[in-house]
Parts: structure tokens; C-alpha cells; sequence
């Protein structure tokens, strides 16, 4: 089937066939980069759950290996659920894991690499007295899963956080470990956030406050921040905010209470969730992965064989410029799929215009580009579009205002009956301030009925000086958008039916009805990567 397999991506992680979710134990191990997954080795919906696993000297090229673990214990024969490593300073090898019991609860387990002299570490071991961990008095048996990579404490402890839930408080159990085969558990929690349900994959690390570097999760020095993240199971979206750890006391707090966990910011306001960080000593930084789960129906997926992708990994720092919001970034070596570049320098797209930029094939993408509104309208307006306005709630690129919106139109069919619009909408409020949004419309992505055609964005900060950037990375199905240097990103999953391989086109548009905009553009096409290796089901 021709218009679904055209939708099969080229250069984001994903298995040869059958379900994935989330992105597990990520590591940099004598010099590769390892990556699991959960993933059902059976069919293309989620079930029967293993762990994934393959190596990359890059974090773009990927060599599948076999199977890590898969249920074969009493205490993860439904599941051998998410987990995080930690490395010790000697070198060695930590991961703990959530298994789905026989009779489905969740515990954590522990497993080593079996020869940890093997650098692709095919084989794993889980602990002979597992499980290390059992739901604590007072925790539903369902509601304890997804430990967090373990950092090292002021008392010379270990220490890891849990997600859970009571009632629908969303909170994070603490433990403190020596050896990590016992816990204790410790009084309070990190954090609770009324309201918010369960918290999974929670992910807990320290942001430098002054330098471009990541830090290690264990690194306690005096300038820095700590993020907390958890993925809400009720909306499916990843929440983060910035705040203060403080160790004796076994809790962070927020830097600002209105954005906290669960109601401020969002990695992605597209499809992102259960993602995960670690810090890659290899070149000092902290690296994102997500899961970008499908959104066509569960019937499209078993058709075409597969379902999700993982997002190219990003880099996460703090802004040190805002100071209260992280930067993501794809990691540069995506940079090395560069093939041929075409520049559009100081392009003026006037107010209700719609230009194509040729350049052939435009599947594989890698788009950056800065906008700049003329000065005059912006101060004509006296008020353009309406405080209130929210991507997901507007009309989305058909919506017009005096200063927006303006961007790209990407895999568009020729006469725009398919597009995904990817924008800056600037409203100019009552007292005269600016406030600019940056969406992803999907409404008009495809024809077929049966997919998601929400408009995804939020607000994103643009300072004083600076001009409006964007950074497109397209895929096949897959649009990665990032503003402002990845102050703000969106993840469209779309599924066009005439908009594809040579049918495909690339526009910009501004369907602003004052503010004509200038544009520079830089558009790379992408080659594939190479991401094969040997069945995933030889050990099944
Ligand atoms: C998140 C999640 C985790 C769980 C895993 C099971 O997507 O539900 O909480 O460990 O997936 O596959």
C-alpha cells in the first residue's frame, strides 16, 4: 500500500515493525550511545511489553540488537515496563525497571549488564531477589511505576523518585538506596500537585544557571535549577517546570507556583510524552528523548504494520536569557543528513500571500528561518487579533489578523488541498504589547478522516531585539517545530494522502492582513539514516 508506507520516516528512531512507547534507560557507554525501548515484538498495538534495545555511535544512525528483556519472571510477566540507568562512579551499570507482576502489580526491579566488558551490552541479568520494590502502604497496586535515574546525596546514599497518585494528587515517592537492592522509603514527597492524576515517567534533573553545558544528575554545585517533569497520564502531555531541590528536607519547589507541574509548560505542545533525559558525559550535555506516539486510528496502525516514532533527541538547557524556561534543541550531529542547501534571502512576502519555494523534493527537511514584521504596520496597529487567542482554540492558519499568522506551509499537495501550516501569530494587545504564538494547524494535513486535525501551540517569549526564528525538521509524517531557539516546540504526527513523495511541495504563506513580513530562509534536504539491524524477534 503505496500511501501507507510513505509514511514510514526516515531518519527518527524507529523498530522495523510492530508498537513502541516510551524510551527507556538511555545511556553513553564506552563510546555508544544505547537506547531501549518499550516495544510489543507481536503487533503494531500495545501489549506483551519488552525492552528494546539498540546502539549508535551518533545518536542518529542506529544498529538494532537483540532484545534486552522481555517477561519471563513472575515479577514482569505482564510487563517489562519503563525504567532509567544509573551509572555509578566506577563505571558500573545500574537499571531499574517497573514489572508488571502475575497478578499486575507494579513493582521495580533491578538488572545488570551481564558482561559489562561488552560495550554493545547484548546480554542483561535481572537480580536474583527481585523485586527490590513493592507498592508502599497506602499506594494503589497499579499506581507505582517508572523509577528515575538515581543521584548521589550529601549522606553518600543513592536516591531515586517514583510516580504515583492519591486519589488524584499526582506525587513523587522517594526512596534512598546504598546498594540498590534495599530502599528506604523517605517521609513526604518531592512534590504533589493536587489534581493532576497519575504521574508517570517522572524525570528529575539539575539545569546550569550559568554555563551551556548539561550537568550530570548527581552534580551538586551551587548554580543551578532542577527541573521536574512528569508525563500526566489523564492528558498524555509531558509537564515540566524549574525550581528549587532542597536535599534535607526531600523536596523541590517550584520558582513560580502558577507554572507548576501539570499546569505550566509543556516540552511539546504536539505529540510528545514519556520522555526522558540523561546526561551524555561524551559531550557534556543533557539529551531529551520522547515518544511520539501515532495519531491516525489503532485500525491504520495494525494496517500499516507499525505504530510511533521517537523524537530526534534534543538537547535541554536552561534559557538562561528568560531564566525561567528550558531550550530543547535537536542534537547537532542531526546536522550530519545535510545534503543540499538553498537559501531565500530577505524574501517580502506581503500581507495575503502564499509563495512556493522550489527546490524539488520536500519530504526530508531541515528548515530554518528568521521573519521579520514591517515596522510600520506594527505601529499602525493599533490592536490586532484578540488577547484571548489560543492556538488550539483559533481558526488556525485561515484565522487572519492585522499581524499574523505567517510561516510555512509543509507537506503541501500543489494546489494546497493538504498542508500543515507551522506559524507566528502576533497579537498586539489593548496596552499596545506584543504577544506572539507559535502553532502547528493540522486541519487541513490530510483527507482521511480517521486522523487528528487539532491545532497544537502556546504562547513563546521573544525578547527585546530579537528576531522571530523558527527551525522545521520534516519527516515524511512527522513535523518537529521549534521557536525562538526551542523556547517552544510542537510535534505534528500527519497523515497526508495526496501530499506525498513527488506530489509534495513547500510553501511560505502570510495571511496577515496589514503586516507584509521579510524572511530569510535556509532549507537543507535530509538524507536517511540508517537505522537497521537484526530481527527483533530472535529471542522471543
Ligand atoms: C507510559 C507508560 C509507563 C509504563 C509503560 C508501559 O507510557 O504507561 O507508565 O511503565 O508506559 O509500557
Amino acid at each position: 500500500n503505496t500511501m501507507l508506507s510513505w509514511q514510514r520516516t526516515a531518519f527518527h528512531f524507529q523498530p522495523d515493525r510492530n508498537w513502541m512507547n516510551d524510551p527507556n534507560g538511555p545511556m553513553f557507554y564506552k563510546g555508544w550511545y544505547h537506547f531501549f525501548y518499550q516495544y510489543n515484538p507481536h503487533a503494531a498495538v500495545w501489549g506483551d511489553i519488552v525492552w528494546g534495545h539498540a546502539v549508535s555511535k551518533d545518536l542518529i544512525h542506529w544498529l538494532h540488537l537483540l532484545l534486552a528483556m522481555v517477561p519471563d519472571q513472575w515479577y514482569d510477566i505482564n510487563g517489562v515496563w519503563t525504567g532509567s540507568a544509573t551509572i555509578l562512579p566506577d563505571g558500573k551499570i545500574i537499571m531499574l525497571y517497573t514489572g508488571s507482576t502475575n497478578e499486575s502489580v507494579q513493582v521495580q526491579n533491578l538488572a545488570y549488564p551481564a558482561d559489562p566488558s561488552d560495550p554493545l551490552l547484548i546480554n542483561w541479568v535481572k537480580y536474583s531477589k527481585n523485586p527490590v520494590l513493592v507498592p508502599p502502604p497506602g499506594i494503589e497496586y497499579k499506581d507505582f511505576r517508572d523509577p528515575t535515574t538515581a543521584w548521589y546525596t550529601p549522606d553518600k546514599k543513592w536516591r531515586i523518585v517514583i510516580g504515583s497518585k492519591l486519589n488524584k494528587t499526582g506525587i513523587t515517592l522517594v526512596y534512598d538506596t546504598v546498594d540498590f537492592k534495599s530502599y528506604e522509603l523517605q517521609k513526604g514527597v518531592l512534590h504533589a500537585v493536587p489534581g493532576t492524576g497519575m504521574w508517570e515517567c517522572v524525570d528529575f534533573y539539575p539545569v546550569s544557571k550559568t554555563g551551556k553545558n548539561g550537568l550530570d544528575t548527581s552534580f551538586d554545585g551551587g548554580e543551578v535549577k532542577h527541573v521536574l517533569k512528569a508525563s500526566m497520564d489523564d492528558d498524555r502531555h509531558d509537564y515540566y517546570a524549574l525550581g528549587t531541590y532542597v536535599h534535607n528536607t526531600t523536596t523541590w519547589i517550584p520558582d513560580d507556583p502558577a507554572i507548576d507541574v501539570g499546569y505550566g509548560f509543556r516540552y511539546d505542545y504536539g505529540k510528545l510524552y514519556a520522555s526522558k533525559t540523561f546526561y551524555d558525559e561524551n559531550k557534556e550535555r543533557r539529551v531529551l528523548w520522547g515518544w511520539i506516539p501515532e495519531s491516525d486510528s489503532e485500525k491504520a496502525d495494525v494496517k500499516k504494520g507499525w505504530a510511533s516514532v521517537q523524537s530526534i533527541p534534543r538537547t535541554v538547557v536552561l534559557d538562561t536569557k528568560t531564566g525561567s524556561n528550558l531550550l530543547q534543541w535537536p542534537v547537532e550531529e542531526i546536522n550530519g543528513l545535510r545534503m543540499g542547501r538553498t537559501d531565500f534571502d530577505n524574501v517580502e512576502v506581503p500581507a495575503g500571500t502564499v509563495l512556493s519555494l522550489d527546490i524539488g523534493e520536500t519530504t526530508q527537511l531541515d528548515i530554518v528561518a528568521e521573519f521579520e514584521i514591517d515596522e510600520k504596520a506594527l505601529n499602525k496597529t493599533l490592536v490586532g487579533g484578540s488577547e484571548e487567542y489560543s492556538c488550539s482554540a483559533s481558526g488556525g492558519a485561515a484565522q487572519q489578523s492585522a499581524l499574523g499568522p505567517f510561516g510555512f506551509l509543509v507537506l503541501a499537495e500543489e494546489c494546497l488541498l493538504e498542508q500543515t501550516a507551522v506559524y507566528f501569530y502576533i497579537v498586539k494587545g489593548n496596552d499596545g504589547r506584543l504577544k506572539t504564538h507559535f502553532c502547528s494547524d493540522q486541519s487541513r494535513s490530510s483527507e482521511a478522516s480517521d486522523v487528528d486535525k487539532q491545532i497544537y501551540g502556546s504562547t513563546v517569549p521573544v525578547l527585546k531585539g530579537e528576531k522571530l526564528t523558527m527551525r522545521i525538521l520534516v519527516d515524511h509524517s512527522i513535523v518537529e517545530s521549534f521557536a525562538q531557539g526551542g523556547r517552544t516546540c510542537i510535534t505534528s504526527r500527519v497523515y497526508p494522502t495526496k501530499a506525498i513523495y513527488g506530489a509534495n511541495r513547500l510553501f511560505v504563506f502570510n495571511n496577515a492582513t496589514e503586516a507584509t513580513v521579510n524572511t530569510s530562509i535556509k532549507i537543507w534536504k535530509l538524507s536517511s539514516a540508517y537505522i537497521h539491524g537484526f530481527s527483533n524477534e530472535q529471542k522471543m
